[in-house]
């Protein structure tokens, strides 16, 4: 391990050819951008086709003064124009109709390799829109999507954006009974899906319908026309007939050619699950022009990404990441990416490094835990394979600790490439706190500085601002185009949540309440600004987990634990995990005349996997006789988190209604744990 630096300048080669090429330029237009944001992103918006332009007075108009009327953000009000023709027509015209949109890489790395053109992207995309149309999906309409890493999935979003239709796409981890509840919730009207998909040596089927959808439309994937090295599954899924359609019947007949729908500024482009603070799924909504902008620009100022460039995010399209950074912010540059199936793990643990080399990856985008989870494996699978092509690395879904940032520095980028450490939330639709790569010296661990746009602002307990250095809640003081719509996300209510939630934060938001968009509505942040202005991610105060970059609340699975017939109550805290960065333990109080036993624990495991999805697994469930609640009977999950890492230092415990269970929970603990 090289000695930890504080700081790493970005590579000289790299700055000379950036975009942004030093920290003062970057600064010069982040000023631009916070004085001016109409005027910023008005350029930003001239690169891209509007069928109805918009009214330079529009361009911006915001309230986040509840005094004054209703919280709302409204960007190119008047405008129209359609996601889909930008990403692909736009494209085909400017010359880019040759040019690779994706590459596919299976699981297996003898499975066939595809490649898809702009072109033919486009007219995928357009058969797939006149199936949709076929099957009457009209403008406004939710379509629920739940599909592997193949090629047809970024095909099915984008046909769903060209006709104006709602995607809502579940990640396949997700158990059915997780899809059935966020289809209920946004009234789809049609379910796209695979028979199933591949990871490492088995094949998942995901079509085991036992949720309720009036028509569905199935990729065969696992049984393939094209031959597969794996390709020997005979089983027979699940089918009913005049409800389930095959794709490749579906297109068959279909034109390559579909007149995209003209979609207002602010019409709804896509919605997304993410976990709120209560145990129901949240569903947040992006709109059409911000949204593009944001996600465009992004992706190109952050991984600074150039023509002839080849990029490579490893996250699924199910998350928020893989719907900004695989398919909308790549594709709206005329981008070549790959889209990958598989595992870090199989054939072996070289994957990542084999198919960086296969497709001469110039920028690569994953997670902590997965540069974790291969650091363990040391340099050798890394040395096996050619990495001189990256230029940048980067990271998210959670922070990053130093030594995994070194790693990933030294033996990934050899010391050549910039680190991106990018901070944002479903919520934020973009990058909102993250080092440019010609631009701002690194620190390990730290997600740095506000992109363009961006005004990130330190509260105290008081609700005052921190100026300088400190720490205190993270909140944003003016819109960005990547803003989620308050449509959905009703501020009075999330104010709310957050009250009964965070009760140090009370104050903070009530002085506040009125100049500060909290964006942060439900997994609200605290961080610091040291010294040199760089921002650090210090945490969350709220009951949220995040497992390998899942996020869940702890609501969410407790919801689940309880509904087992022999529970009585369960308390479910994060504990750290040198792999995942946070794993689950659970505390569980059986009902009177119950015994916990093995089997109890193995149940409310498998509950858990398939009620929500392998990813929320716990790792540890014990028997709490009891837990330890305040008089008012609100858990203390901070003495729970204690007991979870066995350390004694619980802090202060008088409000608790009986102390002694605390030193009953640490006997309890079970051996394993
Ligand atoms: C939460 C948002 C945004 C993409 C993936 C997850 C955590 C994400 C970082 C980072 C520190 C990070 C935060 C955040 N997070 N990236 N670079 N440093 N924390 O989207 O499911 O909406 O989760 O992920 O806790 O609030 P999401």
């Amino acid at each position: 391990m090289p000695a930890e630096k504080s700081i790493y300048d970005p590579n000289p080669a790299i700055s000379q050819n950036a975009y942004i090429s030093s920290f003062e330029e970057y600064q010069k237009f982040y000023q631009e951008s916070l004085d001016n944001p109409a005027e910023f992103w008005s350029r930003v918006a001239k690169q891209f086709h509007w069928e109805t332009p918009a009214d330079p007075e529009k361009f911006l108009k915001y309230n986040f003064n509840i005094s004054k009327g209703p919280i709302s953000i409204k960007w190119m009000e008047g405008a129209s124009t359609n996601l889909c023709y930008n990403l692909l027509d736009r494209n085909v015209r400017n010359g880019l109709g040759d040019q690779i949109a994706y590459y596919w890489e299976g699981n297996h790395p003898d499975d066939y390799s595809r490649g898809l053109t702009y072109r033919k992207l486009l007219e995928e995309v357009c058969r797939f829109a006149n199936v949709l149309k076929d099957h009457g999906i009209r403008k406004g309409d939710r379509v629920s999507i739940y599909m592997p890493m193949i090629l047809e999935l970024p095909i099915a979003m984008l046909a769903c954006a060209r006709i104006g239709a709602v995607h809502s796409i579940v990640f396949a981890g997700f158990s059915p009974d997780s899809l059935a509840e966020r289809m209920f919730d946004c009234k789809a009207k049609l379910l796209i899906t695979a028979d199933g998909a591949w990871r490492g040596e088995k094949p998942l089927y995901l079509k085991e319908m036992g949720h309720s959808v009036k028509k569905c439309i199935v990729v065969s994937h696992l049984k393939r026309v094209t031959p597969c090295p794996l390709d020997h599954v005979e089983e027979e899924i699940p089918w009913t007939d005049d409800r389930d359609y095959w794709w490749h019947e579906e297109m068959e007949d279909k034109e390559p050619a579909c007149y995209p729908e003209w979609m207002d500024a602010e019409d709804p482009l896509f919605m997304l699950y993410t976990s709120g603070s209560t145990g129901k799924p949240k569903g947040v909504l992006h709109t059409t022009a911000g949204y593009l902008l944001y996600a465009a620009t992004t992706f190109k100022i952050v991984f600074d990404y150039k023509p002839g460039d080849i990029y490579w995010c490893t996250a699924d399209v199910g998350w928020i990441t893989g719907h900004t950074y695989v398919v909308y912010g790549p594709l709206a540059n005329g981008a070549t990416s790959v889209i990958f199936e598989g595992t870090p793990f199989f054939p072996g643990n070289d994957r990542y490094w084999s198919v960086i080399d296969k497709y001469k990856v110039t920028q690569f985008y994953t997670a902590p835990t997965a540069i974790r989870a291969l650091m363990k494996f040391g340099e050798g699978p890394v040395l096996k394979h050619n990495l001189s092509g990256l230029k940048v690395l980067g990271s998210v879904g959670e922070p990053i600790n130093p030594e995994a940032w070194l790693w990933y520095y030294k033996y990934i980028g050899k010391e050549q490439c910039s680190i991106v450490d990018t901070f944002w939330q479903t919520e934020t639709g973009g990058h909102v706190i993250t080092p440019l790569p010609g631009a701002t010296p690194m620190k390990p661990g730290s997600a740095s500085s506000p992109f363009f746009g961006v005004k990130p602002t330190l509260l105290d307990e008081c609700g005052i601002e921190i100026k300088g250095e400190g720490e205190g809640y993270l909140v944003f003081s003016q819109p960005w185009p990547g803003n989620d719509a308050p449509l959905y996300n009703n501020h009075e209510t999330f104010r709310g949540h957050l009250l009964l939630q965070v009760p140090q934060a009370s104050t903070a938001l009530a002085r506040v309440s009125h100049e500060v968009w909290t964006a942060f509505h439900c997994d609200f942040k605290r961080a610091r600004r040291d010294a040199d202005g760089y921002l650090w991610i210090t945490g969350r105060v709220d009951d949220m987990l995040n497992v390998s970059g899942h996020l869940m609340s702890t609501a969410e699975v407790e919801s689940v634990l309880t509904e087992h017939p022999r529970v009585a109550e369960s308390a479910v805290v994060s504990r750290p995990h040198p792999v995942k960065g946070e794993c689950l333990y659970c505390f569980i109080t059986p009902n009177e005349n119950e015994v916990f036993d093995q089997k109890l624990i193995s149940d409310l495991k498998k509950m858990v996997r398939e009620r929500i999805g392998p990813f929320a697994m716990p790792d540890v469930i014990q028997n709490a006789p009891g837990l330890p609640k305040t008089r008012s009977g609100k858990i203390m999950r901070r003495v729970l988190r204690k007991i979870a890492v066995n350390d004694r230092n619980v802090g202060d415990t008088s409000t608790l209604a009986d102390e002694q269970i605390v030193e009953q929970l640490f006997a309890n603990r079970p051996v394993e744990a």
